[in-house]
C-alpha cells in the first residue's frame, strides 16, 4: 500500500441524541482510490462529514489522522486547507457572490495556488475548457438556480482547480443525465491523473467508476463497516445487492 494519507481509527461518531458510526477503521493511502457502498441510511454521508469535520456530528470515540496529522478536533476550514475535499449531495447557494469571485478568494487562501488574476483565469479557463463547461456560468451567482448537473459540475471545476489530496465524492453521480455523468467521469479522472490525489468514491452507480482503477471497496452497513475487498466486490454488490451484508450485521447486533 501507498504511504497512509487518511486514517480512521475505530470512530463511533453521532448527533447529540442518535449514535450514527460505530467503531468505524478505514485507511486510504496515498493516490489510492476507494469506494463505499451501502444502503440508503447507512451511514456513508456521515462518514464523509465526520472526515470533513462538520459540527453537526460528534466523534465519542476513536481518531482521525490526516497526511501524518491528526485532525480530530480541527475545524472543517483547516482539514480543508489540509488537503481534504468534500462534495455535498446538495451545494449550498450563496447569493450575491459570483462563482467565478468565490473561487478566486478561495485559492487565494491556499498558500500554494496563490497566482495572479491573469494566471487565475487561465487556469479555470482551461478547466472549464476540459469540462465542457459554459464560461458564462462562472458569473453567475454560486450555485443559485444551477441545475443539479450543472452544480455537480462546478464541483468539479473546484476539484481540479483546488487540488486536494483527498477528494470525497458523495453521490457526485446521482440523477444526473448521461451528458452531465460524462463530465463528472471526465472531471474525476482529470483528478486522478492531473492532480494525483487519493478518491473516496460513495456512490451506487458503478457507471462512474468504469474507467477508474478502483483499489480498495468498503461496505457500510447500518453504521458498521461490514466488508473490505478489492475493486470486484464492486460488481457481486452490483449482482447480488446487499442483503447477506444485511444479514451479518442482523447477526452481530443480536450477538451483542
Ligand atoms: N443531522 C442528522 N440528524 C439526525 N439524523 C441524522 C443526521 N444525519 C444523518 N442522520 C441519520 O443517520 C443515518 C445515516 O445517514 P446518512 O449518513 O445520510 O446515510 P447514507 O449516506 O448512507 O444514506 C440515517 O438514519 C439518517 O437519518
Ligand atoms: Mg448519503
Amino acid at each position: 500500500m501507498a504511504d497512509t494519507l487518511l486514517e480512521v481509527n475505530s470512530v463511533s461518531a453521532g448527533t447529540e441524541d442518535k449514535p450514527i458510526l460505530h467503531n468505524v477503521s478505514l485507511a486510504v493511502g496515498a493516490g489510492e482510490t476507494h469506494v463505499l457502498m451501502g444502503p440508503n441510511g447507512a451511514g456513508k454521508s456521515t462518514l464523509g462529514h465526520v472526515i470533513m469535520g462538520d459540527p453537526t456530528y460528534k466523534v465519542s470515540s476513536g481518531s482521525i489522522a490526516f497526511d501524518g496529522q491528526d485532525i480530530t478536533s480541527l475545524t472543517p476550514d483547516k482539514r480543508s486547507l489540509a488537503g481534504i475535499f468534500l462534495s455535498y449531495q446538495a451545494p449550498v447557494e450563496v447569493p450575491g457572490v459570483p462563482l467565478y469571485s468565490f473561487l478566486r478568494s478561495i485559492s487565494q487562501m491556499r498558500p500554494e495556488l496563490k497566482c495572479t488574476a491573469r494566471e487565475f483565469r487561465r487556469r479555470v479557463g482551461k478547466i472549464a475548457d476540459e469540462l465542457s463547461l459554459d464560461q458564462s456560468f462562472l458569473m453567475r451567482e454560486l450555485n443559485v438556480g444551477f441545475s443539479g448537473g450543472e452544480k455537480k459540475k462546478i464541483e468539479m471545476l473546484q476539484l481540479l482547480l483546488l487540488r486536494p489530496k483527498l477528494a470525497i465524492l458523495d453521490e457526485t453521480d446521482s440523477g444526473l443525465d448521461v451528458d452531465a455523468l460524462a463530465t463528472v467521469s471526465r472531471g474525476i479522472q482529470s483528478y486522478r491523473d492531473n492532480v494525483g490525489g487519493a478518491l473516496l468514491i460513495i456512490t451506487h452507480n458503478t457507471r462512474i467508476l468504469e474507467r477508474l482503477t478502483v483499489d480498495r471497496t468498503h461496505v457500510m452497513v447500518k453504521g458498521h463497516l461490514v466488508a473490505e475487498g478489492p475493486a470486484s466486490l464492486i460488481d457481486d454488490i452490483d449482482k447480488n445487492g446487499f442483503e447477506r451484508f444485511e444479514k451479518t450485521t442482523a447477526k452481530e447486533a443480536d450477538a451483542q
